[in-house]
């Protein structure tokens, strides 16, 4: 199989998200990056990211309470650890995808692959 001309491209990419002065302690926040629902958290001092969907069911996870290093979903109360996207408790049993951050400054980038679709 050629992989001359792929079709699609997932080039990974910073991105800036937010300032750290807008991301408060114990909080999460849902943006949306190349198409992808990203879920940034700040706590312990540590800034997370992953992706802002449930593995359980597709609702957002930012919407959910942040304690102890891990993010509760706010429908079934499975929590997951921020540092690797495991869920800890039921019913979630697959882990969702987290994306490296950076702290540039005051500026907080993510890294996620741009997998935008082109059409040709
Ligand atoms: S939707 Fe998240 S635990 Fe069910």
């Amino acid at each position: 199989m050629s992989a001359a001309t792929a079709g699609t491209s997932a080039v990974p990419q910073q991105h800036r998200v937010c300032s750290l002065a807008e991301l408060a302690e114990d909080t999460a926040l849902g943006v949306e990056i190349s198409g992808v629902p990203v879920c940034v958290v700040r706590t312990g001092g540590t800034v997370y990211a992953l992706r802002d969907e449930c593995s359980h069911a597709d609702v957002a996870l930012s919407a959910g309470e942040v304690e102890d290093g891990k993010i509760e979903c706010w429908l079934h109360g499975s929590q997951f650890d921020l540092a690797t996207g495991v869920p800890l408790t039921l019913p979630a049993i697959d882990p969702v995808p987290t994306y490296p951050v950076t702290i540039d400054g005051d500026d907080v980038l993510v890294t996620v692959a741009d997998t935008s679709p082109e059409r040709g």
